[in-house]
């Protein structure tokens, strides 16, 4: 049997991260390609004591159908946390529960994108969110970045000579891959281009308090007065990814259209996860969790750091100041999967740069590293492989 696909999905590949994840399956592969979560992180014994309440107490309610916008209570302790600890979410804004932070962005594509319109991205960028965009027949347009993050005189170029762009979507806070951070005076200018040129703004932000070192920046959503950003969270990072937990807080009017458009898509998220995690909230202190998550996940960063730093000015990388991922760049010339597939070789698996690309025909010189998932001795030993296949590299293609 042949089967036509839709012009919408046939042209999007799956995610090159997705299929290391079928690698990963062997067990002798050091993975420094995932993005997840350390699971020593995962708070199971409080998960287990609330999910036992609740089938013990309140399992009518848990497994039953739930409401689309979210299980209540979850959606104000999640709007109260945003708005009193990061001013995030005003009088005119909305928040919705959603199946992952990857569900905000597929909802934001869905409702705001018809086929051909144009949106401005960070070059490179997370591949889950590309492929959402790219699903809706969108034009994507790279952004370059720079240390401080998105290029502000690239983005008013792209921005005056794109056909409609309508959205901006970026991930300015320990952005994957690359790590960087907008700077506030740079989020000032995002949103005044932004009001410039009348376009909306997602603001993917999963990572914002996995900090380890300098100071916080305020949210884009925070500095937006006119309802033009969007603001994607999840707690897949700071909690668990499999609960798939995310949420959305945004302008009411958009909100409501997501309503529309998730009802469509999935009725509601798990209710009984939204409810552990509301009970979760509710019992245990949530930012002493998250202290902990980043203690762990700072002396992970040092130790891979030292590694990368001993490559010298072979590889570029920016020390990020929070988030999972390292990125790095080889000189110019060289190709970051022909790294990725020597290290595969050694049983070390890293994600090469052009994954992220968002022209997908791109050879890349990057690769991406992730420092939450392995342990420490993964990590030392990863990264000893890891040198040898760099040698290997620079040593084999001379360019
Ligand atoms: C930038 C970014 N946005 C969104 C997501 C989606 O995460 P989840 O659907 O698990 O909340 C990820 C996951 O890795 C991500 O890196």
């Amino acid at each position: 049997m042949t089967s036509d696909f839709s012009r919408r999905i046939s042209g999007v590949q799956p995610s090159a991260i997705r299929e290391i994840f079928k690698v990963l399956a062997d067990p002798g592969v050091i993975s420094l390609a995932a993005g997840s979560p350390s699971p020593e992180t995962f708070p199971a014994a409080e998960l287990a004591a609330v999910s036992s309440e609740l089938f013990a107490q309140r399992a009518g309610a848990a497994l039953q159908y739930g409401i689309t916008e979210g299980y209540g209570p979850l959606r104000e302790q999640t709007a109260a946390r945003l708005r009193d600890k990061y001013r995030v979410g005003g009088p005119d804004d909305d928040l919705i529960i959603t199946t992952g932070g990857q569900q905000g962005l597929d909802l934001t594509a869905k409702v705001l994108l018809n086929e051909g319109d144009t949106v401005l991205c960070e070059e490179p960028s997370f591949i889950g969110a590309l492929n959402c965009l790219r699903a809706t027949g969108a034009r994507l347009v790279g952004v370059p970045a720079d240390e401080g993050g998105m290029d502000m005189e690239a983005l008013a170029r792209a921005l005056k000579s794109a056909v409609r762009p309508k959205l901006i979507y970026t991930i300015p806070t320990f952005q994957n891959p690359g790590g960087t951070t907008l700077s506030a005076p740079r989020r000032e200018q995002m949103l005044a281009l932004a009001r410039q040129y009348n376009v909306l703004v997602a603001e993917d932000d999963p990572y914002f308090e996995l900090r380890y070192t300098g100071q916080p920046v305020p949210a884009l959503k925070s500095l937006d007065e006119e309802g033009r950003v969007i603001y994607l969270g999840s707690y897949s990072k700071t909690i668990s990814p499999g609960l798939r937990l995310g949420f959305v807080c945004a302008h009411r009017d958009i909100v409501s259209k997501m309503i529309v458009a998730k009802q469509v898509s999935d009725v509601h998220t798990n209710l009984f996860f939204q409810m552990a995690v509301s009970l979760y909230l509710d019992r245990y202190d949530f930012d002493a969790h998250i202290a902990a998550c980043r203690a762990l996940y700072a002396g992970r960063l040092d130790r891979m750091y030292a590694h990368v730093n001993a490559w010298g000015d072979r590889v570029s990388c920016l020390r990020p100041e929070g988030g999972l991922f390292l990125w790095c760049r080889l000189p110019r010339g060289y190709d970051g999967a022909a790294l990725c597939r020597l290290a595969g070789a050694r049983k070390v698996a890293a994600v090469p740069g052009s994954a992220f690309a968002v022209r997908e025909d791109e050879i890349s010189p990057g690769f991406r590293l992730n420092f939450s998932l392995p342990t420490d001795e993964q990590i030392t030993q990863g990264m000893i492989l890891l040198t040898q296949a760099l040698e290997e590299l620079l040593e084999t293609t001379k360019n």
